[in-house]
């Protein structure tokens, strides 16, 4: 007998979401060379990293350069320096975290990956649909069938527990990717009694928490009683602080958290030292440099920029009379195709007819057909530009 490969992959959907539009753009751009494309697809950032965190990488990397302050292998669970910053930043929040229950990572999106390393395979795993279609992904690499909840126009795209719902991982995500709704804090608590109810896991995404303005509403999950008996929070520097290709992130696995008489922030612990080797000390140093007063003031500037582009998208949609949700906290724009078009129709209509690249939401589960995210992540000269095209076009329906 042969080799044998893990076979749900062949389960999984040809290639992922982004990489099929990055190959369709690209294919368009070849066959259209002069076209002036407007790239609002992928959520990536466009503004450099501020001044305080180039300052400091600059620093780390004389460091390394130097024989007596060169860092070798650095603590897996990140540096103090990190660690501590961090702690600091949701102590500002009346958040109380012990230092060991943040580890350092290089994104949210590997370490909602890798956790799934301390799961069974039975556990029944609960996504919204439609959702980032990591968190569906790799439990199908995992082997692991996920039921949806649907997240609507009726319930605001934040689906709520049901009666009779029985899961054991359940994925949320605030502010809401692709949706860009916004959990208020009666929502999420109400997640939270149902998983300490049901003896459940909440994998709670934050990494959009910096673009929530409206004081009420909870940027972390651990701002709900209970929360750290019930849920794991995953964050990032990507959205945050431009950090998208330096890649940094943590996640926050509390004490309390014991299932089948284990700690699973000791599994974590455990996992990550035997497979991951920790975060650049150059890197590391960046992204403390975010949480200066220095740094915070620089990256609201940043985050300032995005909301304005996001302010253009929505009041452009508001003019045409197009229904969509997020833009107000979150980086996301989620709009209703116009004219009933289906989500991937719409794409091709927008790029081709545009020269605008949008995600089609179909391609974030079934309930995202008929809608279409945009991003605040782009230029804001560009993004005003794309959204001229948009209406230009739709003007001509
Ligand atoms: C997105 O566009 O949904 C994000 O950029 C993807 C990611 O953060 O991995």
């Amino acid at each position: 007998m042969s080799m044998r490969v893990n076979m749900h992959y062949a389960d999984l959907k040809d290639s992922y979401l982004f990489s099929s539009i990055a190959h369709k753009v690209s294919a368009y751009q070849q066959t259209h060379p002069d076209a002036d494309i407007i790239r609002l697809g992928i959520g990536d950032v466009t503004l450099p990293l501020v001044p305080a965190v180039v300052e400091e990488m600059g620093r780390a990397v004389g460091e390394m350069g130097r024989k007596e302050s060169f860092h070798g292998y650095g603590p897996e669970q990140g540096y103090d320096f990190l660690r501590q910053a961090i702690q600091g930043y949701y102590g500002s929040r009346q958040i109380r975290l012990d230092m060991d229950e943040i580890f350092v990572g290089d994104g949210a999106k590997s370490d909602l990956g890798n956790i799934l390393d301390l799961f069974d395979q039975e556990n029944r795993v609960l996504v919204p649909d439609p959702v980032y279609p990591v968190y569906v992904d790799t439990n199908v690499m995992a082997g692991r069938s996920v039921a949806f909840m649907n997240a609507t126009e009726d319930n605001g795209f934040l689906p709520l527990p049901e009666p009779g719902l029985k899961a054991d991982l359940i994925y949320l995500c605030s502010p809401n990717n692709p949706t860009g709704a916004v959990y208020t804090r009666e929502g999420l608590k109400a997640w939270v009694d149902f998983a300490l109810n049901q003896g459940a896991l909440i994998l709670f995404d934050a990494a959009y928490e910096a673009f929530i303005s409206d004081p009420l509403l909870p940027r972390s999950i651990y701002e709900i009683e209970g929360a750290r008996g019930c849920a794991i929070e995953f964050s990032s520097f990507s959205k945050t602080a431009g950090f998208t290709g330096v890649r940094c992130g943590y996640t926050v696995v509390p004490h309390e958290l014991v299932f089948d008489g284990i700690s699973l922030n000791k599994m974590w612990l455990r996992r990550q030292t035997t497979k991951f080797n920790g975060v650049s000390y150059v890197v590391q140093r960046a992204a403390a440099a975010v949480f200066t007063q220095r740094g915070q003031q620089e990256i609201a500037s940043s985050l300032a920029y995005y909301r304005e582009n996001a302010k253009t998208i929505a009041q452009a949609l508001e003019k045409m009379g197009i229904d969509y949700t997020g833009g107000k906290n979150s980086p996301y724009i989620w709009m209703k195709c116009p004219n009933g078009m289906t989500s991937w129709d719409f794409f091709d209509h927008l790029l081709s007819q545009a020269h605008v690249v949008g995600t089609p939401g179909a391609g974030f589960g079934a309930n995202g057909e008929g809608f279409f995210r945009l991003t605040a992540f782009g230029d804001q000269a560009k993004t005003r530009q794309a959204v001229a095209r948009l209406q230009a076009l739709l003007s001509e329906r």
